[in-house]
């Protein structure tokens, strides 16, 4: 039977990829939106009277900023030195789309990539340039320089779809990753998938099924219990799947951002160590929203992964302030084997 050898849960956004002088850029779009924090939603003028007590000004001095960018990097090195060292044969991705290849016009809550290849193109010089600030600079990321196409996972994703027709779990199925629009910001495969392929996999990737939540966009973000459910079943079908592959499961998403909420990024890693399924199948809705809604992903890996034998702990979390409102990207990678 095939078997569950590594568990992975990164983040994956833009800090990871730009300088510290480069994470600033983001702060003219955090002036600009409203955000969530504890459930409920602010401007950036109210954070920062609501955090002053706070005080984020040592936090996000270029010094700090320049300390907590190598953490990050060392965590994201660990990882790819983890992948190296277990070798599994194929991996199930926990992921999300951010109007990638989802669009308001069909956005299923769960979608099971089942094709035989996915692919990846560097996105054109047209398009590049409309990128927003801050993500632009990171795009390397989550681009090859040239064409790919990469093995998919066809026979774990068709087992995926039947066992939940048969266990009341409707999903979406996509073979092939749509043709955007020649104005479309993107083109395929999306960043939750790609930033694995590049920066822990370093572009040498084995068959891999891609799971798209839609964790960011309303009405149909799923709850936590049902993205835990989700996880379970994935992680069942992997467990009676009759064959002898080894099988690395990743969470790719998070953490708290863009205002960073350390309280609830530590409550999270704690119950990952703890393997507390009450925590992480109960946590609202509301404390689900923007970037942060991304802890689903990491959620239905948990749902996969906790019933293995594995083990293992955090290898590092950076709260990546950038603001004195508290906003920026908080980083975590966890390691199980
Ligand atoms: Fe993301």
């Amino acid at each position: 039977m095939a078997e569950i050898v590594l568990g992975m849960w990164t983040t994956h956004g833009p800090i990871l990829n730009t300088t510290p002088d480069e994470w600033m850029l983001r702060v003219i779009n955090d002036k600009r939106i409203p955000h969530w924090f504890e459930g409920k939603q602010y401007s950036f003028e109210e954070l920062v009277e609501l955090r002053k007590h706070e005080d984020f000004t040592e936090q996000i001095t270029l010094e700090e900023r320049t300390l907590r960018h190598a953490r990050c990097q060392e965590g994201v090195a660990v990882l790819a030195a983890a992948w190296k060292a277990v070798k599994p044969d194929v991996a199930v991705i926990m992921g999300n789309d951010q109007r990638e290849v989802v669009l308001p016009s069909l956005q299923p809550m769960f979608t099971i990539y089942h094709g035989d290849t996915f692919w990846q193109k560097p996105l054109p010089e047209a398009r590049a340039e409309k990128l927003p600030v801050g993500i632009k600079e990171s795009e390397w990321a989550y681009r090859p320089e040239e064409d790919q196409v990469w093995p998919g996972l066809p026979a774990l994703a068709e087992r995926v779809l039947v066992k939940g027709q048969e266990s009341g779990f409707d999903f979406a199925a996509s073979s092939e990753w749509p043709e955007m629009g020649e104005g479309h910001h993107h083109i395929g495969t999306p960043h939750a998938f790609s930033w694995i392929i590049r920066r822990v996999m370093e572009d040498n990737p084995v068959p891999m099924l891609p799971v798209i939540t839609n964790t960011f966009f309303p009405p149909n973000q799923p709850t936590a219990k049902r993205c835990f459910e989700m996880g379970e079943l994935v992680g069942q079908c992997i467990k009676e799947w009759d064959n002898d592959l080894r099988v690395a499961v990743f969470g790719s998403g998070g953490m708290s951002h863009f205002t960073i909420n350390e309280n609830f990024d530590r409550d999270f890693m704690q119950a990952l160590d703890d393997r507390d399924r009450d925590f992480l199948t109960s946590i609202p809705q509301n404390i689900l929203m923007q970037g942060t809604s991304e802890m689903r992903n990491w959620v239905a890996a948990a749902g996969a992964v906790f019933d293995s034998g594995l083990k293992g702990s955090t290898v590092d979390y950076i709260p990546c302030y950038r603001s004195e409102a508290g906003t920026g990207t908080a980083q975590g990678f966890v390691v199980w084997q």
